[in-house]
């Protein structure tokens, strides 16, 4: 069988972290690219990476470059190129800078690896999501962002924290932008099937809620720099339901016209994660609540998406 190809743009923490991941998972061969002043630190991290594989007995073939080429029919191409946020910041003040830069390289990945699907990571994430879909013209199934598998990570860990139960028994879900105005959705939250609303008192269900919407700032605050193991973690899950084909459900940045009324953005929204890419978006039943904090998230994504547009062009 042939081995799938990943590469992963930005060798920084994000995307040195995610060609680990997908090292350790025996995902396929992997390229690591970053910009050609940093080509050899970027060469050193993939041989690094590369003598893992005798420890944890994996046969991935680890590239670490300033050259597209190498990225030649790629099957995933996870984008993490770009500035992370540091104290004091909101995702949204990096959308200048990042747009430049996630435009080219998408200019640069598009050109190699017209048939791949994209896996943005870059933030603010639903503009860049959008920035790399308008600069690729890739249909919108193979241009997908990552932000949801991480924030329901993050609700998923803070429950389990405070039940002194496993993570694996918590099923979440949560929509709308990667921002802090995200849309934790407690009604379609359960833990081993019983919903999380019996379990937790509302109050500490609420506070719950504000911390995984935040998690990303206390994350920044405590290291100085934005998250990286746990984004990776995120990215690496999409890659590999996409590779595997496991047509697995996972809440990501998709594109949404008619679904949920968003009038053709990137959206967090439950999706089908398969060979296509995004195969369908799942629809929900939303209450009054729900659906006016996921109107009100996306008014945000569209206001962030006007800004990236004039950057796009400028
Ligand atoms: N081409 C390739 N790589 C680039 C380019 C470019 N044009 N511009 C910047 N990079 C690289 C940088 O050289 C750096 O190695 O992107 C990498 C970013 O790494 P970090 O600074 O460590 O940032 P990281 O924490 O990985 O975050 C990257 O992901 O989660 C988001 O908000 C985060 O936007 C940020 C991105």
């Amino acid at each position: 069988m042939k081995r799938a190809k990943i590469t992963v743009i930005g060798a920084g923490n994000v995307g040195a972290s995610c060609a680990f991941w997908a090292a350790a998972k025996e995902l396929g061969d992997i390229v690591l690219i970053d910009i050609p002043d940093f080509a050899d630190k970027t060469a050193g991290k993939a041989l690094d990476l590369a003598q893992c594989g005798p420890v944890e007995r994996f046969d991935c073939k680890i590239t670490g470059t300033a050259d597209y080429e190498h990225a030649a029919g790629s099957d995933v191409v996870i984008i993490t190129a770009g500035i992370p946020r540091k104290p004091g910041m909101s995702r949204d003040d990096l959308i200048q800078t990042n747009v430049k830069i996630v435009k080219s390289v998408t200019q640069q990945i598009a050109k190699v690896a017209p048939q791949s699907v994209l896996i943005v990571v870059s933030n603010p994430l639903d503009a860049m999501v959008y920035t790399a879909w308008k600069t690729s013209d890739f249909p919108t199934n193979r241009v997908v962002g990552q932000a949801g598998c991480l924030d329901i990570a993050r609700f998923r860990t803070f429950i389990a924290m405070e039940l002194g139960c496993s993570v694996a028994d918590i099923s979440a879900l949560l929509m709308g932008g990667h921002g802090d105005d995200m849309v934790p959705l407690p009604r379609y939250t359960s833990v081993a099937g019983i919903p999380v609303t019996q379990l937790i008192a509302k109050d500490k269900l609420d506070a719950i809620i504000q911390r995984a919407k935040v998690g990303g700032g206390e994350i920044v605050k405590l290291m100085g720099t934005s998250a990286y193991y746990a984004p990776a973690a995120g990215s690496v899950a999409m890659a590999e339901a996409i590779i595997k084909d496991k047509k697995r459900i996972l809440p990501c940045a998709a594109y949404c016209d008619s679904e949920y009324g968003v009038g053709g953005y990137f959206v967090g929204v439950p999706c089908v994660l398969g060979a296509g890419g995004v195969e369908k978006v799942i629809e929900v039943e939303l209450e009054g609540d729900e659906r006016k904090m996921l109107d009100s998230s996306v008014a945000h994504v569209k206001e962030l998406v006007g800004v990236a547009d004039g950057f796009m062009k400028g």
